[in-house]
């Protein structure tokens, strides 16, 4: 049994994880802003706590005691949101915040869930540099994440980070399957789907037996 820390756990690849370490019989510590408002978080013998994914005191209080963290941690849910209160560098905060935070308390696991939007397409270009692939409105998103993601490819850090790129299909009523692919930087072919599950699955097994060090992949069904 593992203790693992997550962070956004009230959002949706959250929940997910939450439920699939649960079911493998790890401990849990949910983060979330407000607990307050994550009440049914608790059932399931599942720990509920506040706490700020930019703010490096905040990961080091939470995470201590932990052998993984998660980061599924989106300031941004839905294109109805508008893009007026997005901090750009919200992603590099999270990295910054989670690899120092991290390594202070001797927590040496971090699985975070990316954005399909910075695979590359077979032509070599990003997806979110395609306005036939990725809606230009939602760019400043996209530029965030990827921001947070060479933040983790740069960074000077003891902590085996690993991000886990979803394709454009991430289902919330995907059912779990239990099984899903593992590709490189490229999007996956068209088509492509995942359910929020088998993330789920993915990111317990990468910490239950990691396979995957200081890199992105795609997973995909
Ligand atoms: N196809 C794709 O590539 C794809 C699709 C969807 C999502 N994703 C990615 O998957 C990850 C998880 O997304 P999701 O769909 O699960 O998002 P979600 O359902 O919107 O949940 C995100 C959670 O993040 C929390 N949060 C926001 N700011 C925070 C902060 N500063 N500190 C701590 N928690 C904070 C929110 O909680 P509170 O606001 O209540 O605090 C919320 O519960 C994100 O990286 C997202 O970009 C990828």
């Amino acid at each position: 049994m593992s203790g693992i820390v997550i962070f956004g756990a009230g959002g949706r690849a959250g929940r997910a994880i939450i439920a699939e370490a649960r079911d493998r019989g790890h401990r849990v510590t949910a983060v979330v802003r407000d607990p307050g408002r994550y009440a049914d978080l608790g059932s399931d013998g599942v720990r509920v706590v506040a706490g700020d994914v930019t703010d490096a005191r905040a990961v080091a209080e939470v995470a201590r005691g932990h052998d993984a963290a998660v980061n599924a941690v989106s300031p941004f849910s839905g294109p109805e949101q508008g893009f007026d209160d997005l901090d750009p560098e919200f992603f590099v905060k999270a990295a910054d915040a989670l690899l120092r935070g991290l390594a202070e308390t001797g927590v040496s696991r971090l699985v975070a869930i990316g954005l399909f939007a910075n695979l590359r397409m077979p032509g070599g270009g990003l997806v979110m540099d395609d306005p036939s692939a990725f809606p230009a409105e939602i760019r400043p998103f996209a530029a965030a994440h990827t921001a947070g993601l060479d933040r983790l490819r740069t960074a000077d850090t003891t902590v085996d980070w690993l991000m886990l790129t979803p394709p454009a299909q991430l289902e919330a009523e995907g059912a779990r399957t239990g099984g899903y692919r593992v590709g490189d930087e490229t999007v996956p072919p068209s088509g492509a789907r995942l359910s929020y599950a088998d993330l789920a699955v993915a990111a317990v097994d990468e910490i239950e037996a990691p396979r995957h060090h200081r890199t992105r992949v795609s997973v995909f069904a």
